[in-house]
C-alpha cells in the first residue's frame, strides 16, 4: 500500500515549566490519506495545538516521527522545514497571528510574497474575500476588526496559496453560526476542488461533522477515531 500523506507516530511532547512538566502528547499515532479532511476535537488541554505545531513542523516531537508528503521532518534541517512549510501548508492558527501594523489585504498577501509566488492568481483573491465575508473590511488593520472577520482573514491567508495541506487550529472560534457556516464551506469546497488534505481542531461538535472523519483526543492521547460522520448522507 502507497505511504498515507501524513503519517504521525508515537509522537510524544513534554513541556517543562522550571520543575512543572506536562505530558501534552503522549503517544500518538495515525495517519491521513491524501485528499482527506480530517477534524481533531477534544477537551481543553487535551493536546491539539501541541500536535498541530507537530504536524504543522513549527515544533519538534520529543520522539516519534512526521511523515508529510514523503519529507520526514527528523531528517530535515531547519531550514528545508521552513521551505516545505512554505511550500505545502496552510496555517490557520488558534490566535491568528496577523501581522498588526498591515491591513487585512496585506495580511492575506503577504503569504503570497513569503512563498515567491508574488501576488498570484487575483481573482483567486477576489473570490476567497467574498466567500469570506471580507470585501469590505480590506483596508483595515486586525485591531480595526472583530475577532471572527480577523479568524476569517487568517483563514483567507492559509487558502491564499493553494496549499496542499491546510492546518486549521479552531477556525470557527469565534465566529457566530452563520460566519461558522461561511468557514466551514470555504475549507470543505478548498478540500473538494483542489484535492486539499485539511487538518482541522475544533471544540464545535457540529463543525467537527464537516470532516470525512473525527479524531477525539484526551489527555494527550488519541481516545476514538470515528469513520464516515453525518455530513456523508447530506
Ligand atoms: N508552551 C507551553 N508551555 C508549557 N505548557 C504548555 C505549553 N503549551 C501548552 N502547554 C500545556 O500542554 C497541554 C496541552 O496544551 P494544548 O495547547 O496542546 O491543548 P489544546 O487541546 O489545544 O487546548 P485548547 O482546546 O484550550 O486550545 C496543556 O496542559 C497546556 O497547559
Ligand atoms: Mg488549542
Amino acid at each position: 500500500m502507497s505511504q498515507a500523506f501524513i503519517e504521525a507516530d508515537n509522537l510524544r511532547k513534554t513541556y517543562h515549566i522550571g520543575k512543572i512538566e506536562v505530558e501534552a502528547l503522549r503517544g500518538v499515532s495515525f495517519s491521513v490519506q491524501r485528499g482527506e479532511f480530517v477534524t481533531v476535537v477534544g477537551p481543553s488541554g487535551s493536546g491539539k495545538s501541541t500536535l498541530f505545531y507537530l504536524l504543522g513542523g513549527l515544533t519538534r516531537a520529543d520522539s516519534g516521527s512526521v511523515i508529510l508528503d514523503g519529507d520526514d521532518f527528523a531528517k530535515l534541517s531547519d531550514a528545508e522545514r521552513t521551505n516545505m512549510r512554505k511550500r505545502k501548508i496552510g496555517f490557520v492558527f488558534q490566535k491568528f497571528n496577523l501581522l498588526p501594523t498591515l491591513d487585512a489585504r496585506s495580511n492575506i498577501q503577504i503569504a503570497q510574497e513569503i512563498s515567491g509566488d508574488g501576488h498570484g492568481d487575483p481573482s483567486f483573491f477576489n473570490r476567497i474575500t467574498e466567500l469570506l465575508g471580507l470585501t469590505k473590511r480590506l483596508k483595515h488593520r486586525p485591531a480595526e476588526l472583530s475577532g471572527g472577520e480577523q479568524q476569517r482573514v487568517a483563514l483567507a491567508r492559509a487558502l491564499i496559496n493553494k496549499p496542499v495541506v491546510v492546518l486549521a487550529d479552531e477556525p470557527t472560534g469565534n465566529l457566530d453560526s452563520k460566519n461558522s457556516d461561511a468557514v466551514l464551506s470555504m475549507l470543505r469546497q478548498s478540500n473538494q476542488e483542489l484535492g486539499q488534505t485539511v487538518l482541522m481542531i475544533t471544540h464545535n461538535p457540529e463543525a467537527a461533522r464537516y470532516g470525512d472523519r473525527i479524531i477525539h483526543m484526551r489527555d494527550g492521547q488519541i481516545v476514538r477515531a470515528e469513520q464516515d460522520p453525518q455530513w456523508r448522507e447530506q
